[in-house]
């Protein structure tokens, strides 16, 4: 499985912070917004990622995560010049994605709870067996999001519950759920995706593309419940919420979270060596003695 990082967008709704920089470069607590995503997509097992951004902000990206090979991954670059909608994700990736399957996620979205990883791998699944996932998560104000209906009864963990509407920040919402910025679509994705019109905002909406699925009985939902956190950090107020939830978590935890060099290691894709290598480029930062604490074994999961 492959997998995108949407990290485009102006990030208007953020400045004057991101007039000279990415949103996804902005600091969440004390690392770089993108960490949390591209952990969470390695938590998915996926070594293969292009980050797709604006023209000026690609090469800023690529300067700070480069070609992957100190997290013992694959990560490519690709440029949307406008802000289309974020399924156009498929169509620019589509060489990148070739006969695979592929997860998506929005740059500024970040998830923390414990049993993330069996959410990800039960959609994996799905994906081999040409069916697409979405994630649902309860918010209050369903107007601002994508909106999953479903069925309650069948919370089948490993197939998912049963979609029966998704709505694109319905005036009406059928429920409470949002469906969060993290998507899994069979092989094929990018074919799907040339099909999608542009809607009455003239965007190419995810949530076409979902609907699409839908309607051929494609598509699944996972919900993340109580104990598990999610956001995205789009806004000012809720950059600030994420900073200080990252912040708490952590300092309970005495641990960083979303470490993707830990995680990389974890998994076998770097060795000692290699994070020996990030946790000195790191420096006498927190996060570089957090490495330092995961190579001599102090942290044991
Ligand atoms: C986008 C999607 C929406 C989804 C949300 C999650 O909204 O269109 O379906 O619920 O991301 O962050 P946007 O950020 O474009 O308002």
């Amino acid at each position: 499985m492959k997998g995108i990082i949407l990290a485009g967008g102006a990030g208007t709704r953020l400045y004057p912070l991101t007039i000279v920089t990415s949103k996804q470069l902005l600091p969440v607590y004390n690392k770089p917004m993108i960490y949390y995503p591209l952990s969470t997509l390695m938590l998915a097992k996926i070594r293969e990622v292009l980050i797709i951004s604006t023209p000026e902000d690609t090469p800023r990206i690529s300067q700070l995560l480069g070609d992957g090979s100190q997290l013992g991954m694959k990560l490519e670059y690709a440029v949307q010049d406008k802000p289309e909608g974020l399924a156009q994700a498929f169509t620019i990736g589509k060489d990148f994605i070739g006969d695979d399957s592929c997860a998506m996620i929005l740059g500024d979205n970040i998830f923390y709870g414990n049993g993330l990883n069996a959410k990800l791998s039960a959609a994996v699944k799905m994906a081999d067996k040409g069916q697409a996932t979405i994630f649902g998560y309860y918010v209050e104000d369903p107007e601002r999001f994508g909106i999953m209906e479903f069925e309650r009864t069948s919370d089948d963990k490993d197939s998912g519950l049963k979609v029966l509407s998704v709505e694109e920040k319905p005036a009406n919402p059928k429920s409470n759920y949002a469906i969060v910025g993290l998507y899994f679509y069979p092989a094929g994705v990018s074919d799907m995706a040339a099909n999608v019109k542009p809607s009455p905002r003239g965007e190419l909406e995810i949530t076409t593309l979902n609907e699409m699925y839908l309607q051929e009985e494609r598509l699944h939902a996972q919900l993340l419940g109580r104990g598990f956190t999610w956001m995205d950090a789009g806004t000012i107020d809720s950059l600030r919420r994420a900073t200080n939830f990252v912040c708490m978590i952590e300092q309970y935890q005495g641990m960083s979270i979303s470490a993707p060099e830990e995680i990389a290691y974890r998994f076998g894709w770097i060795n000692k060596e290699q994070l020996q290598e990030s946790a000195d480029k790191y420096g006498k930062s927190p996060y570089g003695e957090h490495l330092r604490a995961v190579l001599e074994d102090r942290i044991v999961l």
